[in-house]
């Protein structure tokens, strides 16, 4: 095999990373929230109803800022049933996921979570759009946000919460593109919409920041039409603008899955030169940024039988979307991980989807334990290590050929510089058989050792951790890697996820 090559120069830098690209996302959906992080009987359970095992779990993930409600929930959520006595909440049909929400968590308990994970969780409040709009947004606000002295500060404060909640970033409803979202709307509708709320919310306080709805998918037929449309209406009144990706192999073409990341970076560059056209349009010197609030490797064909289904026998709490993932699955997640730290200058929200159970890197069983699944590791090794300058890495690697992508390179990377000079690799093998020889050339940069090297890789690619074994797979360390004047070199595994930290 060729040996792929790239340069770190720290004069050549794309961004700094924002803690806030190191996002997840919690919503009513399934288990994520109940036997998910709430789970009142558990053995592990605090006095507020969480999981300590799971809390644990999600401080060594590492996120940072935590979607919420929803998701497709949103579009039906009405946020005063949420809050007050939790035995005299009502309980309401949840139409997205033809499901039972009985509102025993809401939005007391969910910035209680954020505490409870620690100073770096930041709350991003996601608001119906969907059945409901401006008047039902500045409620929540004045509810949420406002010290004292009105109605609903103070039925906040007699609800137990006496500081306000300070919420400041704020998602103007959810995927409103999407023919499914309750409440769908065309570009003309939403942008409206989402500009008269916006503009309402700054009347009561002008630092809110604001996330208008993109496309939820770059194939979605209104894609691009969609963002100048809603961006013209919205563009000195929002911060950012949302996209969501899912990847899944489709018709069995695993390589052209491999090399997911390939449309995860167009999709951003693509959404990046909308927003700018539509700024020089308006002779802004304004950016938009990026909010990529839901990405993630997602076996869709459940919720495709939950579209699908007649049955409405509204379960609470039922067992939905919960993907067991691969080794294969870990390393494409990698790689969208890469892609995402290569943007770090325009993509400066994003919000790994889910947290808990529904298509996410944490696992758990009602009563039971929680586990790490395979995703968890290079999640949380990015956050770990992937703060701090991306070096602008441009990688000459061999290539294989993908039906969807055509001529691919095999080697993904990206590098991030910390404060404290060190730097760290990450980098994927999309090959499935071959391990793939790797040379960095390092120019001004003082650094002398190779501290760690560890993979994500295994003889059996679709290897998982489950109930029975949680442990099957984590990352190994890789030991002949060197660092000699000035040449990084090494071999990366086939099909693997890795990361090289330098000092
Ligand atoms: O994350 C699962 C669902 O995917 C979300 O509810 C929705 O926004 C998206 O379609």
């Amino acid at each position: 095999m060729r040996t792929a090559r790239f340069t770190l120069d720290p004069a050549f830098t794309i961004g700094e990373v924002n803690p806030r690209l190191f996002g997840s996302f919690v919503e009513h959906l399934g288990r994520c929230v109940y036997t998910g992080i709430y789970e009142p009987d558990h053995p592990s359970a605090d006095a507020g109803g969480l999981r300590t095992d799971v809390l644990e779990l999600v401080r060594e993930l590492g996120v940072t800022t935590i979607r919420y409600p929803g998701g497709n929930f949103v579009s039906g959520y009405k946020w005063e049933d949420s809050v007050g006595p939790a035995d005299e909440r009502p309980r309401r049909l949840d139409l997205a996921w033809r499901s039972t929400e009985t509102n025993r968590f809401g939005l007391s308990e969910y910035i209680a979570f954020l505490k409870k994970i620690g100073p770096q969780a930041e709350p991003m409040m996601a608001l119906n759009l969907g059945t409901r709009g401006v008047a039902e947004a500045l409620e929540l606000q004045e509810y949420a946000n406002h010290p004292s002295g009105t109605a609903l500060s103070d039925l906040r404060a007699a609800h137990g919460d006496k500081d306000p909640f300070g919420i400041r970033l704020w998602c103007l409803g959810n995927e409103m593109d999407g023919p499914w979202q309750t409440g769908h709307k065309t570009a003309e509708e939403y942008g409206r919409v989402a500009a008269e709320t916006a503009r309402a919310m700054r009347q009561i306080d002008p630092s809110v920041e604001l996330v208008a709805c993109g496309s939820s998918s770059q194939g979605m037929p209104t894609f691009a039409a969609w963002e100048a449309t809603v961006l013209a209406e919205t563009y000195d009144l929002v911060d950012h603008i949302s996209l969501h990706a899912y990847y899944e192999p489709q018709d069995g073409d695993v390589d052209s899955f491999l090399a997911s990341a390939v449309d995860m970076e167009s999709f951003i560059e693509n959404v990046v030169a909308t927003c700018d056209h539509v700024g020089a349009k308006l002779k802004s010197k304004k950016k938009i940024n990026l909010s990529f609030d839901e990405w993630n490797v997602w076996y869709t064909s459940e919720w495709h039988a939950i579209e699908d289904s007649s049955a409405r026998d509204w379960p609470q709490a039922p067992r939905l979307l919960e993907n067991n993932y691969s080794v294969m699955d870990a390393v494409v997640f990698g790689s969208l991980l890469i892609a995402l730290l290569r943007h770090a200058d325009r993509v400066t929200v994003a919000c790994l989807a889910q947290l808990v159970n529904v298509i996410a890197p944490i696992l758990t069983e009602p009563g039971g334990p929680a586990w790490r699944q395979t995703t968890f590791f290079p999640f949380a090794q990015a956050s770990r290590y992937g703060r701090g300058q991306v070096l602008d890495v441009r990688v000459d690697s061999p290539t294989y050929e993908t039906k969807k992508y055509g001529e691919t390179d095999l080697l993904h990377a990206t590098a991030v510089r910390a404060e404290d000079g060190s730097v760290t690799v990450f980098a994927v093998n999309r090959s499935r058989t071959e391990r793939l020889p790797l040379e960095v050339a390092l120019n001004g940069l003082e650094l002398t050792s190779v501290l760690e090297h560890s993979a994500l890789a295994d003889t059996d690619p679709e290897a998982r951790n489950t109930l029975d074994t949680p442990d099957r797979v984590t990352p190994h360390p890789v030991t002949d890697t060197t660092l000699h004047d000035g040449t990084l070199s090494g071999v990366l595994e086939p099909l693997s996820w890795n990361v090289i930290r330098l000092v």
